[in-house]
């Protein structure tokens, strides 16, 4: 039996109301599901909608056109609002826009209380969280002396506390460093899996995409394309007609075919391409 979506999109637009008669179409017509514990990212040039996108799956914004469900609970239904937006969380650009307490700690435990946690459990509680993101040891710290990485685990800590079954992360890394990107990336991969969260990962960022389950790529408001990373960058879409890269280590080894070496289409991972590669040399 198909397993039953977590989130389901069905011909789903939304336009915005700009100015008195003007609107923009910001979607058109999206069907799209997403299942318990996957991993998808979303790509797509600027504008394209895809916070608009991840919006929509929180009820943050409502369809213009069509249903979005959560676990079944349309965002239509006003009753289910509070519900929903517990269920899927967020996570934005900005991490010094999401921070509003004086401590770490605080930070979570704040979440907690809004749904009537009792103070001696959130005591328990508020270590655990901190402790899943690799913040364990920053419970008593101010959050505005943190780095941007470790700002946005402490952000994902207080989605947690929601016992969310989906994390929306709208281009979470693209303010951070290297290593805080990396940082976030590791432990958002950890909860998918450890927690079997779904994780909806938007970026621009191709080699992040790379490593998700499903990449879905919106151009100008649609769907374009759906598939596994291996699939996508084999080159049956033109992603840079939509203006996006492939990963660079995918770039090189389609140089490398389009040389005459045989190296397999749809390279996603540098230890791939260095098997490949060590495969023609054992061939030889
Ligand atoms: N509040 C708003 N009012 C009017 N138009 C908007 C609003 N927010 C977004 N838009 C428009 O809707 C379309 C989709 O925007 P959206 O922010 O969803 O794209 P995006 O893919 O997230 O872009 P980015 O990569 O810049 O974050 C764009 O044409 C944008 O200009
Ligand atoms: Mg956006």
């Amino acid at each position: 039996m198909p397993e039953t979506p977590l989130i389901e999109m069905r011909g789903v637009s939304y336009s915005y109301r700009r100015g008195e008669a003007a609107e923009v179409a910001a979607l058109q017509d999206i069907d799209l599901q997403i299942c318990p514990g996957e991993f998808v990212a979303v790509v797509g040039a600027n504008g394209s909608g895809k916070s608009t996108l991840a919006k929509l799956m929180n009820a943050l914004l409502l369809p213009t056109e069509g249903e979005v469900s959560v676990s079944g609970l349309s965002t239509l239904q006003e009753e289910y609002r509070w519900d929903i937006r517990r269920k899927v969380g967020m996570v934005f650009q900005n991490p010094d826009n999401q921070l509003v307490s004086t401590t770490v700690e605080e930070e979570v435990a704040f979440g907690l209380e809004n749904i009537g946690i009792p103070t001696d459990e959130m005591r328990q509680i508020v270590p655990e969280m901190l402790g899943d993101v690799g913040m364990g040891s920053h419970l008593r710290d101010e959050p505005h002396n943190l780095s941007g990485g470790q700002k946005q685990r402490v952000a994902i800590a207080a989605v947690l506390s929601m016992a969310p079954d989906c994390l929306v992360m709208d281009e979470a890394t693209s303010m951070l460093d290297p290593q805080g990107r990396a940082d976030v990336l590791d432990v958002t991969r950890r909860l998918c899996r450890e927690r079997g969260l779904a994780v909806i990962w938007i970026s621009h960022f191709m080699e992040e995409a790379a490593e998700a389950d499903r990449i879905v790529v919106l151009n100008r408001g649609a769907v374009a394309a759906d598939a596994a990373p291996r699939h996508l960058f084999a080159g049956a879409v033109e992603l840079e007609d939509m203006g996006l890269d492939t990963p660079a280590v995918t770039q090189l080894a389609g140089e490398m075919r389009s040389r005459g070496f045989s190296i397999p289409a749809g390279i996603t991972e540098t230890d791939e391409l260095v098997r490949a590669i060590c495969q023609l040399y054992l061939k030889t």
